[in-house]
């Protein structure tokens, strides 16, 4: 087990990460109060509830199982996590547990954000975009009809225990979705990073045990480190949406059902990049490696066919980092140096759309 702390004074804690942690870690040592609810869903439910459970069975231990999918992280399912915790006399020093991938660990964080105005919890992320990057760092939030994210509140876990088994049952297509969140660190800020990824590309994607469980190591150390610095993104945790501007007008034109988040960050980050191009600011070999390396993972670098440069800046302009009516974007200055900034030459802005849309 390799362990890591988010240094945040008196909310640090630890991430654990290790194969088989579900069924070996004292989960319930690190439980303060008597009750626990873990919460997931009916996908990960049968493959790994009764485990983590079992780990839990001398303290009042309640689940709730919730439908899979982005389409209920929503207000009325959170109602759900505060009904189970009300009907089986939750008080306000239990700790909830969510099992599962973002939208899970999103949800439940929320939940334990607003439960008698905020209780413990424990991420245990079973996906491996979870496990690198939303488990940690105490964003959580649901959706609203009308924008994703948009109802949320940042609310630490008390624990984050990452199991590196259960990446085992991951479709592949989840699992490159967590890897383009993985080359992010790469491209923002860890360039060594970067160059460790193309040269085990393929053992990652092949699920070579120990190269997907450095990847998870590293890309947990960037993003602690990160969030440790600037906890309620007033500066640099913007670097962290690298790629997401671009990719939040994809999966908003294609109604969040045909696109994953992680693939939409892929052809937004290849995006951001050739936009860097465009301004001089990057050399263009950074490109066409991006390119390459996500065609690797059957990850897309290509804007869904119908999509205009019109409609994107339509869409864009609803993005959070807008401030005072200027899109502010982030952007590389070289690989592992990237900045978030509204002073960029919109001309570029403009190129970059019309050559990714020009089919
Ligand atoms: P997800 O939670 O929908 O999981 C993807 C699918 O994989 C689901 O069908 C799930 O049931 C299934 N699954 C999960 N673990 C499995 C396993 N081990 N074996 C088999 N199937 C498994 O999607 P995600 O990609 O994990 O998360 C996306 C969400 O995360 C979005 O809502 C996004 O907004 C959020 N997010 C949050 C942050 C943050 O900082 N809080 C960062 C990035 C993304
Ligand atoms: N995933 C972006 C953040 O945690 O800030």
């Amino acid at each position: 087990m390799r362990t890591l702390q988010v240094a945040l004074a008196e909310r640090s804690y630890d991430i654990h990460i290790g194969a088989g942690l579900l069924s070996t870690f004292p989960l319930a040592d690190r439980v303060c109060g008597n009750q626990v609810m873990v919460v997931t869903n009916e996908t990960i439910a049968p493959l790994y509830l009764e485990a983590l459970v079992s780990r839990l069975s001398h303290l009042q231990c309640d689940t709730l199982v919730l439908p899979d999918g982005e389409r209920f992280k929503t207000l009325d399912t959170l109602e759900r996590i505060f009904d189970a915790l009300m009907a089986h006399g939750h008080s306000r020093t239990t700790t909830l547990v969510a099992l599962g991938g973002g939208v899970i660990g999103d949800m439940v964080g929320f939940a334990a954000a607003c439960y008698q105005r905020g209780v413990d919890f424990i991420q245990v992320p079973t996906t491996l975009l979870a496990q690198v990057d939303s488990s940690v760092g105490g964003k959580t939030a649901v959706n609203h009809p009308r924008g994703k994210n948009m109802i949320g509140a940042f609310h630490q876990p008390n624990l984050v225990l990452i199991d590196t088994d259960v990446l085992d049952t991951l479709p592949e297509r989840e699992l490159a979705a967590g890897l383009a969140e993985v080359i992010k660190y790469g491209l923002i800020r860890d360039p060594a990073f970067y160059q460790w990824l193309e040269t085990r590309s393929a053992d990652l994607l092949s699920r070579d045990k120990e190269a997907l469980s450095e990847a998870i190591y590293r890309s947990c150390l960037n993003k602690a480190q990160v969030v440790a610095d600037d906890e309620t993104e007033q500066g640099n945790r913007a670097l962290l949406n690298l790629g997401h501007t671009f990719g939040h007008a994809i999966e908003t034109a294609t109604g969040y059902s045909e696109w994953l988040h992680g693939e939409a960050v892929a052809t937004g980050m290849l995006m951001a990049v050739y936009m860097s191009a465009e301004l001089g600011w990057l050399d263009r070999a950074l490109i066409n490696r991006l390119r390459d390396q996500l065609r690797a993972w059957k990850l897309p670098t290509a804007v869904p066919a119908p999509m205009t440069p019109a409609q994107f800046m339509e869409l864009m302009a609803l993005d959070k980092k807008v401030q005072n009516g200027r899109l502010r974007l982030v952007l590389l200055r070289a690989l592992g140096d990237a900045v978030v900034t509204a002073d960029y030459d919109p001309q570029a802005l403009q190129r970059t759309l019309e050559a990714f849309c020009d089919r």
